[in-house]
């Protein structure tokens, strides 16, 4: 696997903080700062859909400390932004059907939490705060390709925590002075994405029934688009947001994906193509509160922080396809 580097500043004195660290995105941004030689990499998580296996590839460096917790307290938050430099937050109840049918808990955890966290960081002087939005926000807005200041209404509850994340960092940096900067991610994929359970991502799903040969759904005709971002980009973005010097980079919400499209059906081939496989999908009913298009527009983001994406759509499936074909056989 090819490694990139996405920093220059010694981080070596630095303490970093990474919220849902037990979880798929936060995961890898806690080994980066990690293997590159973070002074401390503290991660939060209350372990609702993280993983102790995630946990144990961090638990190998020194400088990783662990805090159970929950977000929803405000005290936890605090004791867990203590001696930090730098914030990335990623925890958050992440599915849109689920959303659906529990707004409360989705708006406890996903905003009542990001609020917590925004003001422990205040409190205890954080320097830089980033955190994880949503492509969801841009909802029914159709002009494609995205960019950061047209959106449209929210299709689901998961949507508006999103959006309202966005608000509060905008009121946190103008009335508290905190340095924040949003990521709305684009289906983001890659290694240790959950498979399991009733709100799995597309992608793991298609290559765990492919490869079981257990029946995979296509939700509608399969021809919406996606905007499939490996992971590697997600990480590249969070490392960028928090180190940056850029004082214009501040205050602002940054697409997060790598500016090309395809369709879910495209997905599907791909993946049967690469397992060398014949199985058939299912098509069953669209889904409730999905987006038909989605396409980024990611030049804002290599502007203000030099983000570019470095591993594409068939790279990153590559590499996702073999961590789960490992997984499977054994
Ligand atoms: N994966 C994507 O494609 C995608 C797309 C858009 C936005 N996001 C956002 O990115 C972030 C990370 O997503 P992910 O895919 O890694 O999800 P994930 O579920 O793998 O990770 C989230 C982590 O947050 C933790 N968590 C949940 N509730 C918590 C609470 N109350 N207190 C403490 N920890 C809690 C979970 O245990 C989990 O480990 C989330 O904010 C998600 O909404 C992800």
């Amino acid at each position: 696997m090819e490694e990139h580097i996405f920093h220059e500043k010694d981080i070596s004195n630095d303490s970093f903080l990474v919220t849902g660290g037990a979880g798929f995105i936060g995961s890898h941004i806690a080994e980066y700062l990690l293997k590159h030689g973070a002074k401390k990499v503290r991660v939060l998580d209350n372990m609702v859909n993280g993983f102790e296996k995630n946990l144990s590839i961090l638990r190998n460096y020194p400088a990783f400390e662990f805090m159970e917790g929950d977000i929803r307290n405000a005290e936890t938050c605090l004791m867990a932004c203590t001696g930090i430099d730098y914030v990335s937050h990623q925890a958050a109840l992440g599915s849109v059907p689920r959303s659906i049918k529990e707004p409360v808990y989705f708006n406890d955890v996903n905003v009542g939490g990001f609020v917590n966290m925004l003001k422990a960081a205040v409190d205890q002087k954080v320097k830089q705060f980033v955190y994880a939005s949503s492509s969801s926000v841009y909802g029914d807005e159709p002009t494609l390709p995205k960019r950061e200041e047209r959106i449209g209404n929210c299709l689901s509850p998961y949507a508006a925590t999103k959006k309202t994340n966005e608000l509060y960092a905008q009121v946190f940096a103008d009335v508290y002075g905190l340095k924040l900067i949003g990521f709305r991610y684009f289906n983001i994929f890659g290694p240790r994405q959950d498979p399991d359970g009733p709100y799995a991502a597309v992608i793991p799903l298609f290559v765990k029934g492919i490869i079981n040969k257990t029946p995979v759904y296509i939700n509608g005709d399969g021809e919406q688009t996606r905007d499939f971002t490996f992971i590697d980009n997600a990480v590249q973005i969070n490392i960028k947001g928090m180190l940056t010097r850029n004082s214009d980079a501040f205050n602002k919400v940054y697409n997060v994906a790598v500016g090309e499209y395809f369709t879910v059906n495209h997905l599907y081939q791909a993946c049967a193509a690469r397992l060398k496989s014949d199985w058939k999908p299912v098509h069953r009913e669209p889904r409730a509160g999905d987006i038909r298009n989605s396409l980024a527009d990611v030049s804002l983001a290599e502007k203000q922080l030099g983000y570019k994406p470095v591993k594409k759509f068939d790279t990153g499936l590559y590499e996702t396809i073999e961590f789960f074909s490992q997984l499977y056989s054994g």
